[in-house]
């Protein structure tokens, strides 16, 4: 449970800067600006056309990967609860969702019912992945809790 807390809300602000992202694309009117999938026009060369866009899915590719590694370490983890498992099991459900889902928007010319589920599963997304984060930093301080008991009881060494 060492790296968890870390890596867990490392997860949390990656997929928070990317809901914003999501949100600014939306905003902007520029969600169409690389009318391509998976790619952009130019590859994986960026452009200054659709650099919005283009920050959009790469961020959601990171996102992801890093959804899915937080929760390989949480069914790893002895110590982390079902409620914990289950959360990072969703979370991981809920991104390949997302990212299959922006797909679809792109595709379908940003139906109107379709940006609307993108941004209600990416609320799903995140609840799961901030209780993952909650449940990693409550092991953390109950791990330091105990390790502080278990020092007071140790009797003091003979000098
Ligand atoms: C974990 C992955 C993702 C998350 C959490 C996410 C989140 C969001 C959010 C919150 C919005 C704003 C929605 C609104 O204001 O109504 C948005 C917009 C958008 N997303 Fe994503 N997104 C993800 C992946 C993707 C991917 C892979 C694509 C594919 C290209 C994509 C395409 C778009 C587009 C085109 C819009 C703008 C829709 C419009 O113009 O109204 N998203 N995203």
């Amino acid at each position: 449970m060492t790296l968890l807390p870390a890596l867990s809300f490392g997860t949390l602000a990656v997929l928070f800067s990317l809901i914003f992202i999501g949100g600014y694309v939306s905003a902007t009117g520029v969600g169409l600006s690389c009318p391509d999938w998976p790619l952009c026009p130019q590859g994986f060369v960026p452009a200054y056309d659709f650099y919005v866009e283009y920050i959009h899915r790469t961020v959601a590719a990171t996102t992801g990967a890093l959804v899915v590694i937080t929760m390989a370490f949480v069914l790893r983890s002895k110590q982390a609860p079902k409620g914990m498992k289950i959360a990072s099991i969703i979370a991981a459900g809920a991104v390949i969702g997302q990212i299959t889902l922006g797909a679809i928007v792109i595709v379908e010319r940003l139906h109107s019912i379709l940006v609307t589920a993108h941004l209600a599963l990416g609320l799903v997304l995140f609840s799961m992945v901030l209780m993952t984060t909650v449940y990693a930093w409550k092991i953390k301080a109950q791990d330091k809790a105990l390790e502080e008991a278990s020092k007071q009881q140790q009797p003091p060494a003979s000098s």
